[in-house]
């Protein structure tokens, strides 16, 4: 039997590593007895070498075979979900799935933490006190059951090895490569039931895909890998240029789907987005006749407060405190140091960098460089003016919030 230095060696020459390879690799991982060492020598070949079709789907049945799948009563279908590959300042998922939810629809969205620069749903959930999102199967069950969503992480439960290879990655830089997003993606989806799938494929200076012709490659490798799996999944391809809509962090990010809920503000960028993919996903599942009818559908969910109320019940149902949140919120300048960055001159922004104020944010303490690191929720930074925006000599275009000890 090959050892998992002999895969190592066959993956640096740039060999087809076969299905029994890749699970026996998966499984091993997950129980402890392949080390993190090997496994990222493993994830380093893959990234040079890239992964095929076959090896991805392999990869994708190894992930979700390492832990269980779940399945709902046939009257909760369509099960929807979303996923996006990532990007800077990206909490549509923390909008739109309370939005479907009030709806009507049954969304089990399982995230992931924050990966290099970009941030992570489940983070930015976990800045509320109390805030769990690595629940059972049966806790899954009955929160769909009773308040119809719920955002939950991978678990010892569900694709536990997907929870320590997105880990690994993370801290040894391997995140960006196609295959390897493709099965963290799609295991996840699986594992978690959907039945329809939407997923954002980002590119730009923030997304891992840089060019929009990678990101439309991703998207078609994507949807045709699914093919082979339960979930009818499609993808959209959007921006990440710029850091999506006002604010970067991971609290702040939570503050501000509060605020976009609380306000019923359906022109908000991020509350855009959102319409746009649930209205695709709904057209996608044969919900609607048109995206624009799903779309109305979910504006008006943010209008009557029902998208909110979902919000809270669904936080609330996850152990999140969300009043303890708000006072945390407002005593932010105790615990960081502002920074204000002013317009030097009259003007209009003309650069917004999205991979630049990602990275800030992980430096600032938002993301991690070790898979034991902590992070710090409140970091991060607010945009008062974006892309196109006329700035005014001396005004405060961006607010960075740092540790109190930074320099
Ligand atoms: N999102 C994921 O879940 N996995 C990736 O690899 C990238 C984005």
């Amino acid at each position: 039997m090959p050892t998992t230095t002999d895969l190592i060696e066959k993956k640096q020459r740039g060999e087809e590593i076969s299905s029994s390879e890749i699970a026996r690799f998966v499984s091993g991982y997950t129980m402890g007895k392949i080390p993190d060492y090997q496994a990222a020598a493993l994830l380093m070949a893959i990234y040079f070498q890239g992964l095929s079709r076959a090896e991805t789907a392999a990869l994708t049945e190894a992930i979700v075979a390492s832990g269980e799948t779940v399945s709902y009563p046939l009257d909760f279908a369509p099960i929807l979900d979303k996923h996006s590959t990532g990007g800077v300042g990206d909490k549509t998922s923390i909008l739109l799935v309370p939005m479907l939810a009030a709806a009507g629809y049954r969304v089990p969205k399982m995230s992931g933490r924050g990966l290099g620069h970009t941030g992570g749903t489940i983070d930015k959930l976990e800045s509320i006190p109390g805030f769990r999102s690595d629940l059972s199967h049966e806790e899954l069950l009955a929160q769909l059951d009773q308040i119809g969503c719920a955002i939950i992480s991978q678990s010892p439960e569900l694709v536990p090895a997907e929870k320590k290879l997105y880990a690994l990655r993370d801290a040894t830089a391997t995140v960006a490569s196609q295959g390897l997003i493709a099965a963290s993606i799609l295991s996840k989806k699986i594992a978690a039931g959907a039945s329809h799938v939407i997923i954002d494929v980002k590119h730009g200076s923030g997304g891992f895909f840089k060019r929009k012709s990678e990101a439309r490659h991703f998207a078609k490798f994507i949807v045709n890998l699914a093919r082979e799996f339960p979930p009818s999944v499609m993808a959209a391809i959007t921006s990440m240029e710029q850091p999506l809509g006002r604010t970067v962090g991971n609290a702040l990010e939570i503050q501000e789907v509060i605020d976009i809920l609380k306000t019923g503000d359906a022109e908000a960028e991020v509350a855009r987005l959102s319409m746009l993919l649930g209205g695709a996903l709904l057209h996608f599942a044969g919900e609607t006749s048109n995206r624009g009818e799903g779309e109305a559908k979910l504006a008006n969910t943010l209008r009557d407060g029902s998208a909110q109320e979902k919000f809270r019940q669904m936080v609330s149902a996850q152990g999140g405190r969300l009043t303890e949140f708000s006072r945390l919120r407002e005593t932010i300048e105790d615990r960081t140091q502002r920074v204000e960055v002013k317009a030097p001159v009259n003007d209009h922004v003309r650069r917004l960098d999205a991979l630049s104020v990602g990275r800030l944010c992980h430096r600032l303490g938002a993301g991690r460089n070790r898979m034991t690191d902590t992070i710090d929720p409140w970091v991060g930074v607010i945009l008062k003016r974006k892309l196109g925006d006329a700035v005014m000599q001396g005004e405060v275009i961006a607010a960075a919030y740092a540790p109190m000890n930074s320099p």
